[in-house]
């Protein structure tokens, strides 16, 4: 039995931490296979596309997480969506030729989603989808049109809820093929706000950036914002008034295209330059979840901070005009404002007054091994 995993970038090492610690356990001790259906000389491997490469987007999460080095590296770095999905297709395809997986493992909808699934699939390759069924029903986003075809593309589809699986069942893909497991993300924040909470120095990390005092988390980085001046340009302001209002520190990691972005449109010395936006540098995981949990608010386009604002209840407000996560809207949790500035600013006042009592709908953070068993089982 041989498993592919095949990942890229940050939220994808994150999310597929808990699958990896599994496959690891299950390596080296023998007599665990036994409760995973009698599986002999189980094997995997990792290959990593490096869509991200910098090492505070990439490599932090590996030491963080204490997961082993990928056992391949395809270096594709960034380019345009061919040039890196055909780099990736390229130099996945002879790894699985000569490698021979039962079973590839991709997570969520990035690129290497997508070339992981091709490659695999036309080598008839079993393809396992985590964080399937995912719609906002938005093909103007790059990784709507990932989900779509990746879905359509897999033999087993893990989703999240049951929201997802209705998606994937409106578009005709069969029933057998789905399992509802939870997503993967509740095993990671669970797993790591309890060995973060227990650093020193990451408590002193979020005291010397917040001056112990209340503060905002941002994060912004998807495509439909960067790319679009006018967008950006509105975000920008609504944090400007919002931080100047609240007299608080707005703290934001800034995402490496977002930053190019900035510059590129002349607006990153306005917000450099604004003394209540605090701009860092991405963060590990372990600093990140503290910087959720003990935030005020969260505001952000990322799909992953959507779900961990409810995990950790802290109240939510996407930077989007629709969501992936409708879970989250549901719960009470997050609100989407788009990138208008007036709805931007009445977001923050209508979820400062939000009770946190909503329950977090992504399951009980056992999905990593959940989708391991279902997996050995179907095989
Ligand atoms: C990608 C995913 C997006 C996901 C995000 C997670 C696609 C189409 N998009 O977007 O769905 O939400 O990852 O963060 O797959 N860059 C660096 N260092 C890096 C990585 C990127 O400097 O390690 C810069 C480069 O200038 C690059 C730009 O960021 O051109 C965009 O990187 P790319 O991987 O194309 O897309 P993301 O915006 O990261
Ligand atoms: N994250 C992190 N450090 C940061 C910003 C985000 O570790 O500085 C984590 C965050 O906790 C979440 C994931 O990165 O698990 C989300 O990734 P991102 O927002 O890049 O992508 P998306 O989820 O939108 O695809």
């Amino acid at each position: 039995m041989k498993i592919g995993i095949i990942l890229g970038t940050r939220p994808e090492i994150i999310k597929l931490s808990s699958i990896i610690r599994v496959l690891e356990k299950l390596k080296s001790d023998k007599k665990l296979n036994d409760t995973y259906n009698n599986i002999n000389n189980m094997n995997y491997f990792i290959i990593h596309t490096n869509q991200h490469y910098s090492e505070n987007m990439d490599k932090i999460f590996f030491k963080e997480l204490n997961l082993p080095a990928p056992n391949y590296n395809l270096n594709v770095g960034s380019g345009t969506h061919g040039e890196q999905t055909a780099k990736m297709l390229e130099g996945i395809e002879k790894i699985l030729i000569k490698e021979k997986p039962n079973v590839v493992i991709v997570q969520g909808d990035t690129n290497t989603v997508l070339a992981g699934a091709l490659a695999s699939s036309k080598l008839k390759i079993k393809v396992a989808h985590v964080e399937s069924g995912l719609r906002s029903y938005d093909r103007n986003m790059p990784e709507e049109i990932n989900r779509v075809l990746t879905d359509h593309l897999s033999d087993y589809l893990f989703t999240p809820t049951e929201i997802a699986k209705k998606n994937l069942l409106k578009e005709g893909i069969e029933q057998e093929k789905i399992f509802v497991v939870g997503n993967t993300i509740v095993d990671a924040t669970l797993q790591n706000i309890k060995i973060a909470e227990e650093r020193d120095d990451i408590k002193n990390f979020i005291k010397t950036l917040s001056n112990g005092e209340e503060y905002f988390l941002l994060t912004l980085h998807r495509a439909e914002n960067t790319d679009n001046k006018e967008r950006l340009k509105n975000i920008i302001k609504a944090i400007g008034e919002i931080a100047k209002y609240h007299n608080n520190k707005i703290i934001f990691p800034i995402h490496p295209r977002t930053e190019n972005r900035l510059k590129e449109y002349n607006l990153f010395d306005e917000i450099k330059n604004n003394k209540n936006i605090k701009i860092i540098e991405p963060v590990g995981y372990l600093e990140f979840l503290m910087l959720e949990k003990n935030a005020r608010l969260i505001l952000t386009d990322s799909g992953g901070v959507q779900e961990e604002a409810c995990i950790l209840k802290v109240p939510c407000i996407t930077l989007r005009d629709n969501t992936e996560r409708p879970e989250t809207i549901n719960a009470g949790s997050n609100i989407l404002v788009g990138a208008d500035k007036e709805k931007i600013i009445n977001g923050v006042e209508l979820m400062l007054k939000k009770e946190r009592n909503w329950k977090n709908p992504f399951g009980d953070g056992n999905s990593g091994e959940n989708i391991i068993k279902i997996l050995l089982n179907q095989i």
